[in-house]
Parts: C-alpha cells; sequence; structure tokens
C-alpha cells in the first residue's frame, strides 16, 4: 500500500474508524507505521512525555523539526503531522505560515495542526491559503490551559458546548481536513461528528468520533508521571524495561556479559606478531 493522503482521510468517513497516534523518534514510528496507523502526530506532547517539561508550550521549532525529521524517516504509509508548537503561531501569528512551510519542506510533514486561540481562524486561513493541509483542535487545547480553566473537560453547559460546535464549524469552513476533539463530553462530540463533513478525531470525546488518537507512550506505559482518564493503557512497559536494565547490571558487575557470544576474536597468529 502506498502514502496515505489528506483525499484517503476524507474517504473514510463513515467508512471506518481512523487510527492516530503520536510518534517522536524513528524506532516508534517505524512501528505505528507498521502496525497500520493511519495518521502519525509529531505531537507537542514531546516536551511532557520524552523531555521531562512541565509544559507543552516548552518546545519550539527546534525542537519539534528535530522530533518530526526523525519520524518521517521512518513512516512509509501513514499520513504525518506535524504540531504546530506556540511560539510557531500564537506569539506572532506573521511567522505562522513560514513555520508550518518548515514542517512540510524541511521535516517533509504531510501537514500540521493548530490548537485554537483566540486568533486561530485567522491564522488557520493563512496557511491553508499557502496550500499548507491543517488539523485542527479543539476542546481542552494544552497550549493555553491557562486560559480555559486549566486541565479540564471542556464544553459542559450549553453555552461552552455550543461555542465548540460553532469553533468546528468554522475550522471545517476554512478548509481543514480533520479536527481533533480533545476531552468534550461524548454527545458533544457526537453531535460535532454528525455535522461536519470532515473527520474529528477524539482524545477524551467518547466513542462516535470517526477516529481516535492517544499518546503512544501513554498506551505503551512509558510515562509514569501521570495518567489522565481517557487514557487506556494496553502495555506497561516501564518495569518491563526496568527489569531488562537492572539485569543487564547484574550480569555486567558479576562479569556474565559479554560472553563469547558477544564478543570479536583475532588469530593467534597475528596475536604472536605483535610487539609485546
Ligand atoms: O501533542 C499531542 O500529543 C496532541 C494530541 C493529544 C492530540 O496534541
Amino acid at each position: 500500500m502506498g502514502k496515505i493522503t489528506i483525499q484517503d482521510i476524507l474517504a473514510l468517513k463513515g467508512k471506518r474508524k481512523i487510527t492516530m497516534l503520536t510518534a517522536y523518534d524513528y524506532p516508534l514510528a517505524s512501528l505505528i507505521d507498521r502496525s497500520g496507523i493511519d495518521l502519525i502526530l509529531v505531537g507537542d506532547s514531546v516536551a511532557n512525555v520524552v523531555l521531562g517539561l512541565e509544559s507543552t508550550t516548552q518546545v519550539g521549532m527546534s525542537e519539534m523539526l528535530h522530533h518530526a525529521k526523525a519520524v518521517t524517516r521512518a513512516v512509509k504509509q501513514a499520513l504525518v503531522i506535524g504540531d504546530m508548537p506556540y511560539e510557531s503561531y500564537q506569539i506572532n501569528i506573521d511567522e505562522s505560515v513560514k513555520n508550518a512551510r518548515r514542517f512540510i519542506n524541511e521535516a517533509k510533514c504531510d501537514a500540521v495542526k493548530l490548537e485554537w486561540f483566540a486568533q486561530c481562524l485567522e491564522v488557520t486561513e493563512k496557511i491553508i491559503k499557502a496550500g499548507i493541509p491543517v488539523m485542527g483542535h479543539i476542546g481542552l487545547t494544552p497550549q493555553t490551559a491557562d486560559k480555559i480553566g486549566g486541565f479540564k473537560v471542556q464544553g459542559r453547559d450549553a453555552q461552552a458546548a455550543q461555542r465548540l460546535i460553532e469553533q468546528a464549524v468554522e475550522l471545517e469552513k476554512l478548509g481543514c481536513f480533520a479536527i481533533v476533539l480533545e476531552c468534550v463530553p461524548d454527545r458533544i462530540a457526537e453531535l460535532i461528528t454528525k455535522k461536519l463533513k470532515i473527520p474529528t478525531i477524539g482524545i477524551g470525546a467518547g466513542i462516535n468520533c470517526d477516529g481516535q488518537v492517544l499518546v503512544t507512550h501513554d498506551l505503551l506505559g512509558l510515562f509514569e508521571r501521570f495518567k489522565p482518564k481517557f487514557v487506556k493503557q494496553y502495555i506497561n512497559l516501564s518495569p518491563l524495561i526496568q527489569k531488562a536494565i537492572e539485569e543487564y547490571k547484574k550480569e555486567v558487575l558479576a562479569e556474565k556479559f559479554p560472553t563469547a557470544e558477544h564478543s570479536f576474536t583475532i588469530k593467534e597468529e597475528e596475536l604472536k606478531k605483535m610487539q609485546p
């Protein structure tokens, strides 16, 4: 199968669920791609789950491009989306098109994702007009969590829910190819999904979205600092990895590793030719 296109993603709405995961490096991107996941997001969640930072606003273009390049080197099939970091479009909106273009031209991503913020529509329009596919992101938007009451479910009263629906409709009108709904009541996510022609991708937004996304490190049990309610951990790799590392340490200290199996030899006659 060839590379998944934006048209393929649009055509999946109503046919089957769309799958999406995050990746930040070559080995995991490769495994995710070989598993047939449709969309890979080089998320700014790299800040939390890989770089040990508190906030996604602490990563910038250089970190995001560095990780995005590693991911696109691995991916043969999935559509790769570069997550625009806060500084790249919310601080100086005039820089947003140039930065979005860097994800496409330098990191070889297929699209970018932007979180909702006060000037989101203006920025989204500019980037789409520049010919770059955009995925929207509404509901809980971690880059501006301080402005929306913190890391909380969004759209829980009628007025706030109505606002989310309007945001989704506006983003669709501008030409976004899909929208992430993060931490939104399931019935509101369902309403948005039914109203839009483009796919919705849920994270903490219930079963009725057109697709689902998780942070891969959460799914694999590789991020131990905290676990949101919407995360399902499919395997807990952290203790397995720790056990393997402790085993290695024990064997090195006990001189059990490396054995001949993991060593290289030189012929006896070559050794004899050497000066003592
Ligand atoms: O950065 C990220 O991982 C995201 C997903 C949670 C959608 O934006």
